[in-house]
């Protein structure tokens, strides 16, 4: 199993979101994320599956972290809902980690056994949106610790204003076939 964290942030300030909101819009990255994701298991926030649009992500499986067992995902099928973040460290097969920075800290920062092998760190370099007026919602943590326990292989150049980094964990064996897809998709302009 390979766990892979992928975030678009702002230069500086490392804000991911204001209110509910991705205080821009940069379509590539939006079809960077869905490529990523595509037939993946994805692990989100309550609060982040509640503002997808439809609470849905189309051809992939969402885990919905949230201490309300009794939560009603819109998808039965294909939605699955998860009180206990530390059964995600057994988890088999691979897993996609989409936020909100509740989440992202949670993995970054909850001990080596639910850390990411793989992090896709995207950077905004634009303005935010001035309409997103939300309490600015930051990951300034988890980039503290991918600085130090992470390093880098691969970046873009900017892309819509927006860099892409590929970290690794150190000291971990990764998944090659992993991880050369996820470069492929990362470095297709
Ligand atoms: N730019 C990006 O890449 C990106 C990606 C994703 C999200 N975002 C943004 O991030 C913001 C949302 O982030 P957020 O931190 O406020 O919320 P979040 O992480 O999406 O969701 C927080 C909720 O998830 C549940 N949760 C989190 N950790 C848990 C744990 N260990 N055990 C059980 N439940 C847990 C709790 O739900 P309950 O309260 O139901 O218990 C918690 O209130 C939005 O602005 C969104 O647009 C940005």
């Amino acid at each position: 199993m390979t766990k892979v964290a992928v975030w678009c942030r702002h230069k500086g300030d490392d804000v991911i979101g204001a209110g509910s909101r991705i205080p821009w819009n940069v379509p590539s990255d939006k079809a960077l994320f869905a490529a990523l994701v595509k037939n993946q298991n994805v692990v989100m926030g309550r609060r982040t599956y509640e503002s997808l649009p439809g609470r849905t992500l189309p051809d992939s499986q969402i885990l919905v972290l949230t201490s309300d067992y009794k939560y009603k995902v819109s998808d039965k099928d294909n939605h699955t809902v998860v009180e206990n973040i530390r059964d995600f460290s057994e988890f088999e097969e691979d897993l996609y980690i989409a936020g909100g920075a509740k989440v992202y800290e949670a993995f970054m920062c909850g001990g080596s056994k639910l850390m990411p092998d793989i992090v896709v760190d995207c950077i905004y370099m634009g303005e935010l949106n001035p309409e997103a007026t939300g309490e600015k919602v930051s990951i300034a943590s988890c980039i503290d610790v991918l600085r130090r326990k992470y390093f880098k292989a691969a970046e873009t150049d900017a892309v819509d204003n927006v860099v892409r980094a590929v970290y690794i964990k150190r000291g971990d064996f990764v998944d090659q076939a992993v991880l050369k897809s996820i470069l492929n998709i990362v470095e297709k302009k």
